[in-house]
């Protein structure tokens, strides 16, 4: 099993960086942090090996050279203030990061069934085995994406709960929109979303219930945000933020806004019972896909015909040659 991050790396780099114009010394971070000279020369090696870029040795002091774009829960606590993720007494304690792990969904749904906290954030700079909906893999290579699961704890049926996966495309495509606001970013039913027809992100939604009440649900979100390639096989449906834009962004800035727009989207619908409503009529205008397309739905007896929006629960209304058809899953494609 890997291990996540040790938090006092993160506690680290944001006292290097209060100071980034002089060389602090060894015994100033070992004070700060209540450890020794020695483990915090150990704690620098630490995060050499992360790929932050610090300058010393335990004779001289330390100094970073570069701020570095790591999703290190101190990096993130200080934007998170309010929100139900890190924001709370808790604090950075609920983010739980990892330099490299199998899957933050399969972290994120062991953690809640040993009764972690709503709001616990699950964060990798890598993932060996990131999973997508039905069989798919998420390719995940290191530092170039946002890798990012989250627990949910609604009061509601497990009937309910795609609305909240919904609701997380939404938060998505807020978040870009504050960093980058020019770029045209499109919804498709359910949990893709796309530049130019390419997917840059998708979202896997796993839930605990009982028959009629939701234990609790994992939304797991991976965005291609600074990759500049991908593998052969997925070069013709796969772009990034930075194929898109030919800009690097920042993924501290861009998993910030993330979780505060999923914070005020979650909010929102579990505080306000016609908000449901809102989040559907958002999500069709949002997608140029959802209303009046011919589409095929792979995984799903290949059924075709053309898309009348969403019904009252989230689920895709399709018009075929037979009748109205509800769609409650598969893959789109807009034909
Ligand atoms: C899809 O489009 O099929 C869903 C992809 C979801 C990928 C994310 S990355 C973070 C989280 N951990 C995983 O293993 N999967 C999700």
């Amino acid at each position: 099993m890997h291990k996540a991050t040790d938090v006092r790396l993160g506690r680290i780099v944001r006292l290097l960086m209060g100071n980034a114009t002089v060389v602090v010394s060894g015994t100033k971070i070992a004070e700060e942090i209540g450890t020794s000279r020695s483990e915090v020369w150990r704690l620098i090696q630490q995060l050499r090996g992360l790929g932050v870029d610090v300058a010393g040795h335990p004779a001289t002091g330390y100094q970073l050279r570069a701020v570095p774009d790591l999703l290190l829960p101190e990096m993130l606590a200080p934007s998170l203030k309010g929100t139900i993720f890190g924001g709370g007494p808790a604090g950075p304690r609920l983010i739980n990061h990892y330099y490299k792990v199998g899957s933050t969904n399969s972290e994120a749904m062991r953690s809640a069934a040993e009764g972690a906290p709503e709001g616990s954030v699950f964060l990798a700079e890598e993932q060996l085995t990131g999973r997508g909906r039905g069989a798919h893999t998420w390719h995940s290579a290191r530092s170039s994406g946002i890798y990012c699961s989250v627990i949910l704890r609604p009061v509601m049926p497990p009937s309910d709960a795609l609305i909240f996966s919904l609701a997380a495309g939404l938060a998505v495509r807020a978040a870009v929109a504050e960093i980058t606001p020019q770029l045209v970013v499109d919804l498709k039913w359910p949990n893709d979303l796309l530049i130019g027809n390419k997917k840059f992100c998708g979202i896997l939604t796993e839930m605990n219930a009982e028959a009629t009440r939701v234990r609790y649900l994992v939304v797991g979100i991976g965005i291609n945000v600074n990759q500049s390639k991908f593998p052969v096989e997925l070069r013709e449906i796969a772009t990034s933020l930075k194929i898109a834009t030919g800009t690097e962004w920042s993924r501290v800035e861009l998993c910030a806004a993330l979780l505060k727009s999923l914070d005020r989207e979650y909010r929102i619908l579990v505080e306000d019972a016609s908000a449901r409503n809102a989040i559907l009529r958002r999500f069709e205008e949002a997608s140029s896909s959802v209303r009046g397309r011919k589409v095929t739905i792979e995984e799903n007896s290949d059924l075709a015909g053309v898309t009348e929006g969403l019904d009252e629960r989230g689920f895709l209304r399709v018009r075929t040659a037979e009748g109205l058809r509800t769609i409650l899953s598969g893959t789109v494609r807009v034909v």
